[in-house]
C-alpha cells in the first residue's frame, strides 16, 4: 500500500466509477481528497469516514472559474494541493460523417478542454512549492484507434500528449505528470455503453488476455502507485492498465497446439 499520509489530492470525476475509486483509495492511504463533479455521490460517505477533512464539489470541468475557486479554497484550508488526477470525462463518437458537431465539441470540451484547465488551476500551487503529481486518466483509445472512435479517441489522444508535454515543460520545479490509459472497466459509464452491445462486449472481452473486464479499484491502485514517493522517478509516462487488451491479437494458435 502506497503511503499518502498528509497529502492533499484533488480529483475530478469523483462521484463515480474511476474517480470514486481513486478518491476511496486515496483517502485510505491517507490522503485528503477534494473531489469534484457534476453530480452528487451517497457513496463519498466511504471517502469521508476514513477521511474527514474530505469534501466533494459540485462543479463542471468545462469551468475555469469554478476550478480555481475551488483550488483557492481547498489552498486556504489545507495549504496545498499534492497531486491531481483528472478522471472527469464522457463517451462519445461515432464516425466521422456521422457525428454531430455539437457531440464532437461536447467530448473535446469536457474530456480535452476539462483536463486542461484543471491542470492549469493547480500549477500555480505546484510551481509555488515546486512539487506535485499530475495524474490524467486517458485511454487506449488514446493510443491506439477504435471503428467511430473519432471524437472520443481524438480527446484521448489530445490527454496523453497534453500531459508530456506537461511533464517536460515543469519537471524542472518538480511536478510530475504520467496518464493512465485504462482498458475496459465496468464502471457506470461501461456498463451503460457496452449493455446495449452485448455482442461486441463479448467480442472486446475475447481479446482481454486476463479474461475479465478491470475494475475501477485496479485503475486507482495505478494512481496509488503514481501518486507516492514510489513513482519520485516516473514522469511523461503513459501506463496501460488493460489486462493485457493491446499486447497483441491471438487466434486461437496455442489452444491448436494444446495450451489450455
Ligand atoms: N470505464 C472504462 O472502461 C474507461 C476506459 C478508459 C478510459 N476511461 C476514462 O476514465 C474516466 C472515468 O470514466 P468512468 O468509466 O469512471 O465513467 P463514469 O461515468 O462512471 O464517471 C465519470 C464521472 O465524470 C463526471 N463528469 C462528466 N463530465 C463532467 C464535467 N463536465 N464536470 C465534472 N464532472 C464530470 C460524471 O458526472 C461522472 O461522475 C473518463 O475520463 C473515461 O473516459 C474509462
Amino acid at each position: 500500500m502506497s503511503n499518502l499520509e498528509n497529502k492533499v489530492a484533488i480529483v475530478t470525476g469523483a462521484a463515480s466509477g474511476i474517480g470514486l475509486a481513486c478518491a476511496q483509495r486515496y483517502a485510505a492511504d491517507g490522503a485528503t481528497v477534494i473531489g469534484i463533479d457534476r453530480q452528487g455521490c451517497d457513496e463519498w460517505e466511504s471517502v469521508s469516514s476514513l477521511s474527514p477533512a474530505s469534501k466533494l464539489h459540485l462543479a463542471d470541468v468545462t469551468n475555469a472559474g469554478e476550478l480555481q475557486a475551488i483550488v483557492a479554497t481547498t489552498v486556504g484550508e489545507l495549504d496545498r494541493v499534492d497531486i491531481l488526477v483528472t478522471a472527469a470525462g464522457i463517451g462519445d463518437g461515432g464516425p466521422v460523417n456521422m457525428l454531430e458537431e455539437d457531440a464532437w465539441d461536447r467530448v473535446i470540451d469536457i474530456n480535452l478542454k476539462g483536463t486542461f484547465l484543471s491542470i492549469k488551476a493547480v500549477l500555480d500551487n505546484m510551481m509555488a512549492r515546486r512539487s506535485g503529481s499530475i495524474i490524467t486518466i486517458a485511454s487506449v483509445e488514446g493510443i491506439n484507434g477504435t471503428e467511430g472512435g473519432s471524437a472520443y479517441n481524438a480527446s484521448k489522444g489530445g490527454v496523453v500528449l497534453l500531459s508530456k508535454n506537461v511533464a517536460i515543460d515543469y519537471g524542472r520545479m518538480g511536478i510530475r505528470c504520467n496518464t493512465i490509459c485504462p482498458g475496459f472497466i465496468e464502471t457506470p459509464m461501461f456498463n451503460g455503453l457496452m449493455d446495449s452491445m452485448p455482442d461486441f462486449k463479448a467480442d472486446i472481452a475475447k481479446q482481454i488476455k486476463l479474461g475479465r473486464f478491470g475494475k475501477a479499484g485496479e485503475i486507482a491502485g495505478a494512481a496509488a502507485f503514481l501518486a507516492s514517493d514510489d513513482a519520485s522517478y516516473v514522469t511523461g509516462q503513459s501506463l496501460v492498465v488493460d489486462g493485457g487488451y493491446t499486447a497483441g491479437h491471438s487466434h486461437g494458435i496455442v489452444e491448436l497446439m494444446g495450451l489450455t
